[in-house]
């Protein structure tokens, strides 16, 4: 990525990925001018780490509370934004906050699968809506040509449970239904958004972090946060309206839908 510094705004930035992707881009991975963490719970005790962040990162870091399946609380954070970018807008919106349950079909009740899709679905779309204004105000005032996460972009941090294609593979290892059907949807949401922007150069992706060791990836998970955060930012880094709604890994490859 070119050294124009770059708005972003990730959701669940106080752990896990989220919090990791705040610490790489603001210590220098991808230039950041201002970088807004959102959490839904910024002076609580699961936000200690990303509250320390913020201290070393003055004037960078901007945390802002925000629960993504919440729409008043969507359009106080939006209003926020506005306020620190003005006609700059914000060029690089993260879907990542996101929940995970493990139940099996036939453990799965309606409300797993309302809160699932709350969370990991509608609160996206909401995301994508609330903040097309300044995604869009980023592309007018960029010279950047063709689609870049430097110009505007949303990514979405999806999972290959969500890969419809991959199901049989992998679901003896892990069943989570409601998640699954999710992660699916998420992908159909973000095509969706894709074609009906189609003319305003906002690039969408979706990204599959790999199995990593966070709360929600468990212990046993393949990777560490640093290394999935590592090659996430690698990859938004080299997109390019050739990648608009591609379906890829952190490292890279195309998953299968
Ligand atoms: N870890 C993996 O192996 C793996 C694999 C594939 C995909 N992913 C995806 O990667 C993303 C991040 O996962 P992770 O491993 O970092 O999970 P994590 O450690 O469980 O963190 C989840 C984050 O999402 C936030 N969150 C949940 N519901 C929210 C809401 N309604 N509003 C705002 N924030 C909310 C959490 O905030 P609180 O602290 O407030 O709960 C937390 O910051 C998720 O979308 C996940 O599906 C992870």
């Amino acid at each position: 990525m070119a050294a124009q510094a770059v708005n972003v705004l990730i959701t669940g930035a106080n752990r896990g990925l989220g919090l990791e992707m705040v610490k790489q881009m603001v210590e220098g991975k991808i230039p950041v001018r201002k970088m807004f963490a959102c959490c839904r719970d910024p002076d609580g005790p699961r936000a200690e780490a990303l509250r320390t962040l913020a201290k070393e990162h003055p004037n960078k870091i901007y945390t802002i509370c925000l629960d993504t399946t919440d729409l008043c609380s969507i359009k106080q954070c939006a209003q926020l934004v506005d306020s620190q970018v003005g006609t700059e807008g914000l060029n690089l919106l993260i879907n990542n906050a996101g929940i995970l349950l493990r139940h099996s079909l036939l453990e799965t009740s309606t409300e797993d699968m309302q809160e699932t899709f709350n969370t990991n679905i509608i609160g996206p779309m909401n995301m994508i809506k609330e903040f097309l204004p300044h995604l869009r105000a980023a592309v007018k005032t960029s010279n950047i040509p063709g689609m870049s996460t430097r110009k505007a972009a949303v990514v979405g941090i999806s999972s290959l449970l969500g890969s419809i294609h991959d199901t049989k593979e992998t679901y003896s290892n892990m069943s989570s239904v409601a998640y699954r059907i999710s992660k699916a949807g998420l992908n159909m949401m973000t095509m969706c958004a894709a074609a009906e922007l189609d003319n305003d150069e906002i690039l969408f992706s979706l990204l599959h972090p790999g199995w990593v060791r966070t709360d929600m990836g468990g212990k046993d998970g393949l990777i560490d946060a640093q290394e999935s955060v590592q090659g996430m930012l690698d990859v938004m880094a080299t997109l390019t309206e050739k990648q608009n709604v591609s379906f890829l890994d952190y490292q890279g490859h195309p998953l299968p839908w």
